[in-house]
């Protein structure tokens, strides 16, 4: 459904009037949904764009694609998820780093495996039950939210323990609990895949 801003501008001035004297400020009339339900012009351009750049086929069976899309846009234009959990990010001749044009290494997408000092990045891909790295939801936002290494046991020395390091969680952290949700539902939705190396 397409609206001008003075049609919804129309919408505001009526809905002032019909309340008379005692009308406060009317509501926001588009607000971006959780759940990717009722997407804003800006949440669709990201969705299409989500879209148009996953560089792996999506399986969207039982899933939300909004979320999907907005997820994909996420990973792979702001979160730079490739660069640390691809290894090697690139095929050979495809860096454009080394000013070759790009080709993303999408037999081993987001499977880990790269080391950076004596950390080793996770396998974000869905395991045999789907869930990415084998995480639920629930899981995922303790990682993302607060740091945790999921895999620790209570006293587990550091530096593997308690929390990840070299992953910008303290950033990361801050995305709204929908664009976490559009993250996660994107990496049920790819390929499984396993690192290309694991140095
Ligand atoms: C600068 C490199 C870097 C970037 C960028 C990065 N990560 Fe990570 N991530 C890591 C490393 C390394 C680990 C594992 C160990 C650690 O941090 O100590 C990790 C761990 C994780 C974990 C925890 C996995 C688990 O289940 O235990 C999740 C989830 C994760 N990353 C998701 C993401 C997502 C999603 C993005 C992009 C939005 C991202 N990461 C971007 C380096 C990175």
């Amino acid at each position: 459904m397409r609206r001008s801003r003075g049609g919804w501008l129309g919408i505001a001035l009526a809905m002032f009037a019909a309340a008379g004297a005692q009308a406060q400020a009317p509501q926001a009339t588009v607000t971006p949904s959780s759940d990717g339900d009722s997407s804003s012009a800006g949440d669709r351009e990201r969705i299409d764009a989500g879209f148009a750049m996953a560089p792996v086929p999506l399986d969207l069976q039982g899933r939300n694609p909004r979320l999907v899309g907005l997820g994909s846009y996420l990973v792979n234009a702001v979160g730079a998820c490739l660069d640390c959990h691809t290894n090697p990010p690139y095929r050979p001749g495809g860096d454009p780093y080394q000013g070759q044009p790009k080709q993303i290494n999408t037999e081993h997408y987001l499977a880990g495996g790269k080391a950076l000092g004596p950390f080793i990045s996770s396998n974000l891909t869905p395991d045999a039950d789907g869930l990415p790295n084998g995480r639920t939801l629930d899981q995922f936002m303790t990682a993302m939210r607060q740091g945790l290494n999921l895999d620790c046991q209570p006293g587990d020395p550091p530096p593997h323990c308690p929390l990840l390091h070299v992953m910008p969680w303290p950033n990361l952290g801050n995305s709204s609990d929908g664009e976490l949700r559009a993250i996660y539902e994107y990496l049920s939705a790819i390929p499984h895949a396993e690192p290309g190396a694991t140095r």
